[in-house]
């Protein structure tokens, strides 16, 4: 029976380039549904950027260019990336786009409809001088459990613990440098406890999780009430506004699983086909592919959603483990947080491919690429084992061609038949190690044929024309299964075997077909050899470039003009007075003159590292032409230029000459 398969990978995040890590995953869901396809099952696979989110607005923000346009450039980058690889997507679409933006409404209807939308306010961190609350990733400020400075409101590199960003010691706005209020902030949630009975079921006992994953959520989220879940955020944020609640924007987690259903629409859009035949039909089936840090948005949210919104629920959820790289944590300073642009600088993808396809088993297990393993497999298995066979055999057969009977071969032709099915259950159970061992098997099997009845030595004796023939056939026939059988993971190998013997490697079945009187193209090059050099030098972290100066604090901002810096007016002034602000940890008030009896009064954050009365009678500069603004604990009339980090920030001074009222030049 033709089974039609609506067929995901995991949408990446438009705020970074892809990297090996991923590829684990787009590699086997590529592997996954060619296999469908070879089967004659029909397939469509989908996938889109994952645009929405502070991550992608803090960068974009960095480098001084609206978050279209930083998008744009990330979705063009990835599917050059992913086209290098091999990975059939039939659509590849973004969740900025009109389409998902329907979808997300559509749902959101349904869940009001159910009254599973609540309001409550929740208390959350506001920048007073930028009047905008803060994402975790916009206030930084001392770890609460370790005490490292500098780090995100949401999680700390050092230690590697989790908080809330009003658990920050010494919080401050990334974008001001102010501290940041509490305010609250009425939020949206959704309801999640009515579905319980939904969830407990579909994930217990639906069949489309993984045993272990079924557990996970038995044990950690089914077995207390579920937790309301916070879907909104405030302005400014990058994403879709609440079409009901303006001025809130629906979170990057709400609007990106749904992508998944905007990119089949916009597939359906181009192919003239009904979304509904693909997500709210009982005979098309999805299925998801997914890292384990994002089992929970695909288990519990997105079932929710799927369910409030009358969608098909995913048929099965195939979450994988994370890739480590000679037993590590990928990692920037070690040089083995590899990017796919990186890779291709280096090594070929199809070793890629078939390395991957070789480790990766049903379970969530994490997987490690470990450079020797990496070199063996390449050459002693695609180099050695398979490709070996056509390089040895092909030439001897190219004027001739295939014997017009398929000989004897004592039975070898038939055992690697047999196994299609072995091979098939593998696939489709995405035991693609299963699939890579049995398939190697049957190369050892041919290889033993070929050393047995040395072709080389046949060639020989004129007389042993017809037996060089048949032995050749032989050879060619089970290169022929192993390469239809191969198709999946590596499609250039495949078609290189189908061009040198004439198949065109479309169907599973072909497995089954024995090629015979048909002629032999001449031997092309298959597939190169690896050196392990060449991994290591991919591994090497790149120098810093000197054009490129690294700066251990915040990035450099967007270039300006100097028309635009010729806009802010400097200038030379004398403190003559200074007093702490009480209410305020950081903040002291300054009286300053600026020449002549121009005064004007500033807070500055310098408390942590000046007494207040050493400060009179000294010389700063200040920001004279900046519009007033109004602070809890009067107005600021101008900005003191000051530098520093981790909650230290120090005066920068004139020298001596400088005078009161001097203009900076
Ligand atoms: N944008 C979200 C997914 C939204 S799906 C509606 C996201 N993006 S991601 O770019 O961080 O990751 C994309 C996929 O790659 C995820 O499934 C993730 O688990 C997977 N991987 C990212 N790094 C990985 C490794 N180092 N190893 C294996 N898979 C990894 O999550
Ligand atoms: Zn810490």
């Amino acid at each position: 029976m033709t089974r039609r398969l609506l067929v995901t990978s995991a949408l990446p995040y438009a705020n970074g380039p892809i990297h090996l890590g991923h590829l684990v995953e787009y590699l086997q869901t590529d592997f996954w549904a060619r296999f469908q396809r070879l089967c004659g099952h029909r397939v469509v696979y989908v996938c889109a950027d994952d645009t929405h989110g502070t991550a992608v607005m803090m960068r974009a923000e960095q480098e001084g260019r609206a978050p279209e346009d930083l998008i744009a450039a990330m979705s063009a980058a990835h599917q050059r990336d992913f086209a290098a690889f091999g990975v059939s997507f039939d659509h590849y679409g973004s969740t900025h786009s009109p389409a998902n933006r329907a979808v997300c409404g559509e749902i959101w209807a349904r869940l009001r409809e159910r009254g599973l939308v609540v309001e409550r306010a929740v208390p959350r961190l506001f920048d007073a001088t930028r009047r905008m609350f803060l994402a975790d990733r916009f206030v930084k400020g001392t770890c609460p459990r370790c005490g490292a400075a500098d780090q995100y409101g949401d999680a700390c590199e050092k230690c590697g613990s989790t908080y809330a960003a009003t658990e920050l010691v010494e919080p401050r706005s990334v974008f001001s440098g102010a501290t940041p209020e509490l305010r609250d902030s009425t939020q949206l949630f959704v309801r999640l406890e009515p579905l319980q009975p939904f969830l407990t079921a579909w994930t217990q006992d639906s069949g489309a999780l993984q045993p272990e994953v079924r557990n996970y959520l038995k044990g950690h989220f089914l077995d207390k009430p579920l937790q309301d879940w916070d879907v909104s955020r405030p302005a400014p944020y990058f994403g879709f506004e609440i079409p009901d609640a303006p001025g809130n924007f629906w979170y990057v987690w709400f609007d990106a699983p749904i992508g998944y259903v905007a990119a089949t629409a916009e597939w359906c859009e181009h192919n003239g086909e009904r979304l509904d035949d693909w997500w709210r039909s009982g005979d098309a089936e999805v299925v998801h592919f997914l890292g384990k840090d994002i089992t929970y948005f695909h288990t519990l949210f997105w079932p929710a959603l799927l369910h409030v919104g009358g969608f098909s629920l995913p048929r099965r959820v195939h979450i994988h483990g994370f890739l480590r790289v000679n037993g590590e944590k990928m990692s920037k300073s070690r040089g083995t947080f590899v990017t796919a642009e990186r890779y291709l600088a280096h090594l070929e993808p199809e070793w890629l491919r078939y390395y991957y396809a070789s480790k990766l088993g049903p379970k969530i297990d994490d997987l490690d690429f470990q450079t020797d393993e990496f070199v063996g497999k390449v050459n002693s298995d695609l180099v050695g084992r398979v490709v070996n066979l056509a390089s040895r055999s092909a030439k001897f057969v190219a004027e001739v061609g295939l014997s017009t009977r398929y000989p004897d071969d004592g039975g070898l032709f038939a055992a690697a038949a047999a196994e299609s099915e072995r091979i098939a259950a593998a696939y489709d159970a995405c035991d693609f190690r299963e699939a890579m061992r049995s398939i190697m098997t049957l190369a050892d099997a041919a290889n033993e044929f070929v050393e047995r009845r040395a072709p080389w030595k046949l060639k020989k004796d004129p007389d042993r024309a017809g037996e060089l023939q048949d032995v050749c056939t032989v050879v060619l026939n089970l290169f022929h299964q192993i390469a239809v059988y191969l198709t999946p993971v590596l499609p250039e190998l495949s078609a290189k075997a189908g061009a040198l013997l004439g198949s065109d490697m479309s169907r599973w079945s072909l497995a089954h077909t024995q090629l015979v009187g048909r002629p032999v193209q001449p031997f092309q090059h298959m597939m190169a050899r690896v050196e392990a050099a060449k991994v290591d030098e991919m591994f090497t972290p790149e120098a810093p470039k000197p054009s490129s100066p690294q700066l251990d604090a915040e990035p450099l901002a967007a270039e300006i003009t100097i028309d635009d810096f010729q806009k802010v007016d400097l200038r030379v002034a004398e403190i003559v007075a200074a007093a702490e602000v009480p209410e305020a940890k950081k903040l002291l008030r300054l009286t300053l003159s600026l020449g002549g009896d121009v005064r004007r009064e500033v807070f500055a954050g310098i408390k942590g590292a000046y007494e207040p009365s050493s400060l009179v009678g000294r010389l700063v500069v200040v920001v004279a032409n900046l519009k007033p603004r109004k602070m809890k604990f009067g107005t600021s009339e101008g900005m003191v230029v000051a530098a520093g980090a981790d909650g230290e920030v120090y005066l920068l001074s004139p020298d001596q000459g400088a005078r009161p009222g001097h203009r900076l030049h």
